[in-house]
């Protein structure tokens, strides 16, 4: 069907659509309280605070983010304002987390139903509102000027921005009817995800708090951690020839820490950085056959690109994604099977000590609250009675049993009573004992499984033989 018109048509978007539809790209609380301060780091801001009011009687929620950034002229800001503020094709300075123009509005849209912005530069202070529901009323894009400003939004250093969120209508946690539970979880979150997405830029003198709290940095690849992780060299995407740059850097992070950060495991995979800003954390990029398992979890890439290749990375708006040029993928996928066997290794060694450990049987046992008993039912308790009750224990393997006894008993802090070449008679005494209920083997695995001859591989290994790996 053609229509009747017979000539071309100025079509603007419906003010209430638009906004409407604006609203539902999917940020969280976090990543669109993180736009924001994209926008603070872009303009060169050395400290943030980002403050959240929950709802009371007499107000309503509301959340601000100051910096010290170097503001807006009345004209920048107006500019700032507009839906799709700068092209997105524009090449844009190196240290600048932007890209499309909108992530102020948007961000701030799908929280909130009125945007303030303060920003204030050569000492002039300038102020302009969105409210979402003057444009449905009026169906007009009508800037508001500020007639004053509120004394919250106020900039007392020479320069800065305020943003001012009000109306807030999409974070059910800060409604004053929710739990105080949820509230602090909430804000929890909101610091959890500032630490780690910011982390490069606090590890580098940027403050950010929250309220007054200074937000501390998290570094994924607990690069500090006593237990350090296992680092691989840098490696540099192209290989050959090609524009798209980026950088690559494995870890293998240690296992106590990647369990207490990592407690729904879902944190392995890539870490993507744009610049220094923290894209993605976690996820295997969709790299062919390459899924989010229990083994791999302390495997962790670090993956960097510049702002120079946000087309070919496919940034989004809300800058929590990023997908792989095409031709990098099957490079990635070679580090991350790396990363992956090496995580799937230690945890395979780390669980194998443990279940050693497990195995340990002890001649004492621990009752609470009365003196700790021998553990008759250990074997090697069980064996040496066995031969005393056949009367083919001597005196000699019965003495040195009795010292190791009395050295191995939980509240013993003396020196041991024999002399090294006695105590190793002793042990020797006890295995000849033992072979000859369990067999030469048997018992030396015995002897590895007890304490405290355990403790003592080396002895052990001599008397016994065979092979005893440290643990
Ligand atoms: N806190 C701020 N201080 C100074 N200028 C700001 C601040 N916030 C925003 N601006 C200005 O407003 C412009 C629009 O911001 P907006 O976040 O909408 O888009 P962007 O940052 O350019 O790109 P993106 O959509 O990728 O975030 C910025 O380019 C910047 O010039
Ligand atoms: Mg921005």
């Amino acid at each position: 069907m053609t229509a009747d018109l017979e000539h071309d048509v100025i079509l603007p978007p419906d003010p209430e659509s638009l906004t409407q539809s604006l609203r539902g790209m999917g940020y969280t609380v976090e990543t669109a309280i993180a736009d924001i301060i994209d926008n603070s780091i872009s303009a060169g801001a050395r400290s943030i605070r980002v403050i959240m009011n929950r709802e009371t009687e007499q107000s309503g929620a509301s959340i601000l983010i100051k910096d010290d950034g170097v503001g807006m002229s009345e004209s920048c800001l107006i500019t700032a304002m507009k839906l799709g503020s700068i092209s997105p094709l524009k090449k844009r300075r190196e240290n600048d987390l932007g890209r499309f123009g909108l992530g102020l509005k948007s961000a701030s849209f799908s929280q909130c139903r009125n945007l303030t912005v303060v920003s204030k530069k050569d000492q002039q202070t300038s102020s302009f509102s969105w409210d979402l529901d003057e444009i449905v009323r009026t169906g007009e894009w009508k800037l508001q000027k500020s007639r004053e400003i509120p004394p919250c939004a106020q900039i007392e250093g020479e320069h800065g921005t305020v943003v001012l969120w009000r109306k807030i209508d999409r974070i059910p946690f800060m409604s004053k009817d929710a739990q105080d539970y949820d509230w602090s979880s909430l804000r929890k979150k909101v610091c959890m995800s500032l630490g780690l997405i910011f982390h490069r830029f606090i590890a580098d003198g940027l403050e950010i708090y929250f309220g007054d709290d200074k937000i501390k940095p998290i570094d994924p690849f607990f690069s500090q951690d006593p237990g350090k992780p296992c680092d691989f060299p840098r490696v540099f995407w192209p290989e050959s020839g090609s524009t798209v740059k980026a950088w690559l850097q494995c870890y293998v992070v240690p296992m106590t820490s990647a369990m207490s950060q990592d407690e729904d495991g879902c944190l392995q995979g890539f870490y993507v950085y744009r610049g220094k800003r923290l894209l993605q954390a976690g996820g295997w990029l969709g790299l062919k056959d390459l899924r989010v398992e229990e083994q791999y979890r302390l495997a962790r890439i670090c993956l960097d690109f510049e702002n120079d290749g946000d087309e070919e990375w496919q940034v989004d708006i809300k800058k929590s994604r990023a997908r792989p040029p095409a031709e990098m993928r099957q490079w990635l996928r070679k580090y991350a099977l790396q990363a992956r066997t090496l995580s799937d290794q230690t945890i395979n060694r780390q669980n194998a000590k443990e279940g050693r450990r497990k195995r340990i049987s002890k001649l004492w046992r621990k009752s609470r609250g009365s003196a700790p008993l021998l553990d008759y039912t250990s074997p090697v308790m069980e064996a040496l009675f066995s031969r005393l009750e056949s009367g083919g224990l001597d005196a000699q393997v019965m003495r040195g049993f009795l010292e190791i006894l009395a050295v191995s008993h939980p509240s013993w802090k003396g020196c041991q009573i024999l002399s090294g070449e006695d105590f190793r008679k002793a042990i020797a005494a006890i295995y000849e004992t033992m072979s000859r209920e369990y067999g030469g083997e048997r018992a030396g695995e015995i002897l590895r499984d007890t304490d405290p001859f355990c403790n003592w591989p080396g002895v052990l290994g001599e008397i016994c033989g065979g092979s005893y790996e440290q643990s």
